[in-house]
């Protein structure tokens, strides 16, 4: 389905990622405006060429409240305003037991998958209140869900995370506002495929259907969801 973004501003966190590129492609492609702090590559480069899209691109550090601040502003004094905000920022840190991870690795999952979304949502809202419009997207993971052990920090701070946007769509949704995030299990991505050369990559969920899963909960056919944690498992 070819969903039409035209005129929408739509900032994107994270978009260097594997996921954060293919959302991003997507956005493009629906000839959004988008920002984000992804590197410009080639396939992208194309789809600019194709679509009406405006895109730009800001380094930010969204785990720093400052940085986090600037970013906004700068993309609401530029577009007046942002109409969605995807954040994909998030990493992986596994194969360890409670007993053998250190504090720092503890702290550095509750800061770039959690704090990250917090600080985010956090300076988005206020400006999505006052013109009473606002999509959010945020990207949690299976393992929110259930672990299977060995990545517990990974697996808390993926959980909490869908816990604030329960409490962040409660909050918001007299605003016109929705607040999601989407569950996926393994993605097909280059990283993952180095390191699980011998896994069925078949039964991988492809960033390209995660894209599409994430431009429909954005647009204003998924109104009627918010606060809604969505299971993205493919097959697996
Ligand atoms: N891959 C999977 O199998 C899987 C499964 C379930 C959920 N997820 C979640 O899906 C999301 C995307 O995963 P992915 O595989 O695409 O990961 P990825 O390729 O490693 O991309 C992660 C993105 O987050 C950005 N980032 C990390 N720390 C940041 C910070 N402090 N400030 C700003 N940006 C920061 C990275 O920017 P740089 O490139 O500049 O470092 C990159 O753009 C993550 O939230 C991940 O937890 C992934």
């Amino acid at each position: 389905m070819k969903y039409d973004y035209t005129n929408k501003i739509v900032l994107v966190t994270g978009g260097t990622g594997a996921l954060g590129r293919a959302i991003t492609a997507a956005f493009i492609a629906s000839d959004a405006k988008v920002v984000s702090s992804y590197v410009i590559d080639r396939e992208i480069e194309q789809l600019k060429k194709e679509s009406k899209a405006v895109v730009e691109l800001i380094k930010t550090d969204v785990t720093k409240e400052e940085e986090v601040e600037k970013l906004v502003l700068s993309v609401i004094s530029k577009y007046g305003r942002i109409d969605v905000l995807v954040n994909v920022v998030g990493g992986y840190l596994g194969g360890k037991s409670v007993s053998e991870l250190d504090e720092k690795e503890w702290n550095l999952m509750m800061t770039m998958n959690l704090k990250s979304a917090f600080l985010i949502s956090k300076h988005v809202i206020p400006q999505m209140v006052s013109s009473k419009y606002g999509k959010i997207m945020h990207v949690s993971s299976r393992t929110g869900l259930k672990s299977s052990g060995y990545d517990s920090a990974y697996a808390a701070s993926k959980s909490g995370l869908i816990r604030l946007v329960e409490s962040l769509s409660e909050e918001v949704k007299d605003s016109n506002i929705n607040v999601n995030c989407i569950m996926p299990s393994t993605i097909d991505t280059e990283a993952n495929r180095r390191a699980m050369p011998t896994a069925d990559h078949s039964k991988w969920v492809k960033p390209q259907d995660l894209a599409n899963v994430v431009l429909f909960l954005c647009s204003d056919e998924a109104n009627v969801i918010t606060g809604a944690a969505i299971p993205t498992y493919g097959v697996a």
